[in-house]
């Protein structure tokens, strides 16, 4: 779920202002200017999404990787392989939405040439919420793929050792009239940053999110950050999950499952790995017999009859776009941890936060 419980202890942050202040740390932390305001924007259109498990609360542990010789701030990807629709990426160890952001550009521009493009990208690091660049695909009227590795987290089903990241896919499919279809899964029943926020705010966990370390249930978010996470679907999620990482990893060469690189840890650099496909929606069919095809299968959810208490079917993507238009609006809501936390890891880069932040 996109939505997290409470928001007494939120404030509301204008949208610019964030993206000016995060840029303004990671620009602190060496990185050029360009690239600063990517990650910044990537982080706070995830907050504009309601991923604030993939938003501004990441800043310190990424400020923490740039400044402890773990990220390179000015890592430069590259094309180091592939062929024909193919390309291969090297990160440089830069930030995974440089990195990713680049990888997917890739592949939209030789599935332009070849009707399908996918790049998979090494020597990368954490790349935020995967819809960014699923979604990358949409304006250039093709559907969008992408796929991550993650530290792992979760056992084998009936283990209790954690070995499998919960590997998160997100596909972007282009609409007519409707808005796109984004759906942006990991596979497991939660996502580590957001037992975090729900430690942040003292809130016990959803029942099924998570295990202790012996693989026993779990609803004590504090138990659970050093426990594993529950995979969606028991051993469905848990292989859904491995062939993510295995398509993340094995084909650009970066680190799989316990090989994999650590947010916390900051020395460590980036071994992990992503992957990226773009489809030319006209390569294969009129785009827009696909794109009223596309509102038919989004009005059919809409139309669809309700369980008793529910108000409203959401297509994948929908609530995201939804909280983006109200946010744009109203400001963010943000966790008051968050924020100084932020202004902290600001502060302590030299960086001005603007009075009452
Ligand atoms: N980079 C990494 O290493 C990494 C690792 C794990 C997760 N992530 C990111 O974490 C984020 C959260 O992942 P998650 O699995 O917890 O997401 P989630 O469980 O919140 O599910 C989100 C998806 O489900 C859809 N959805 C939610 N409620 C719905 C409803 N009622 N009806 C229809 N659709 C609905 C949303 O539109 C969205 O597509 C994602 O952005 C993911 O990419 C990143």
């Amino acid at each position: 779920m996109a939505l997290y419980p409470g928001t007494e202890q939120d404030r509301r942050v204008d949208a610019g202002a964030l993206g000016a202040l995060v840029a303004a740390v990671f620009a602190a932390c060496g990185m050029r200017d360009d690239d600063a305001r990517l990650l910044a924007e990537s982080l706070v259109d995830s907050d504009l999404r309601g991923i604030h498990s993939h938003g501004v609360l990441r800043v310190p542990d990424y400020v923490e990787k740039m400044t402890a010789g773990g990220v390179d701030p000015r890592g430069t990807p590259r094309i180091v392989g592939g062929r024909g629709a193919v390309v291969v990426v090297d990160g440089g160890n830069s930030m995974g939405q440089i990195g990713g952001t680049f990888a997917m550009s890739r592949a939209i521009e030789r599935a332009r040439e070849h009707g399908v493009g996918a790049a998979a990208l090494r020597g990368s690091n954490h790349c935020g919420a995967m819809d960014r660049y699923a979604m990358m695909a949409l304006a250039h009227g093709m559907i969008g793929l992408a796929a991550t590795n993650a530290l792992p987290t979760m056992a084998p089903w009936g283990g209790a050792e954690k070995i499998v990241g919960i590997n998160p896919i997100a596909v972007a499919l282009p609409a007519g009239e409707e808005r796109p279809v984004v759906l942006d899964v990991a596979f497991g029943a939660t996502a580590h940053g957001k037992i975090r926020v729900y430690h942040q705010k003292g809130h016990p966990l959803p029942e099924g999110w998570a295990f202790d370390s012996d693989g026993v249930p779990t609803t004590d978010p504090a138990t659970a950050l050093v426990g594993l996470i529950r995979p969606i679907g028991a051993f469905k999620g848990v292989g859904l999950a491995m062939v993510a990482g295995m398509l993340s990893s094995l084909l650009s060469g970066a680190a799989y499952g316990l090989e994999s690189g650590n947010m916390v840890d900051g020395a460590v650099p980036g071994v992990d790995g992503q992957f990226f496909l773009a489809i030319d929606v006209s390569a294969f069919e009129d785009p827009v017999r696909f794109g009223a095809r596309a509102d038919a299968v989004v009005r059919e959810v809409h139309r669809a009859r309700r369980a008793p208490g529910v108000e409203r079917l959401y297509v994948p993507g929908e609530m995201e776009a939804d909280f983006t238009q109200a946010y744009l609006r109203d400001g963010i809501p943000l966790n008051l941890q968050t924020l100084a936390d932020l202004a902290a890891a600001a502060r302590a880069r030299g960086v001005d936060v603007p009075a009452g932040w």
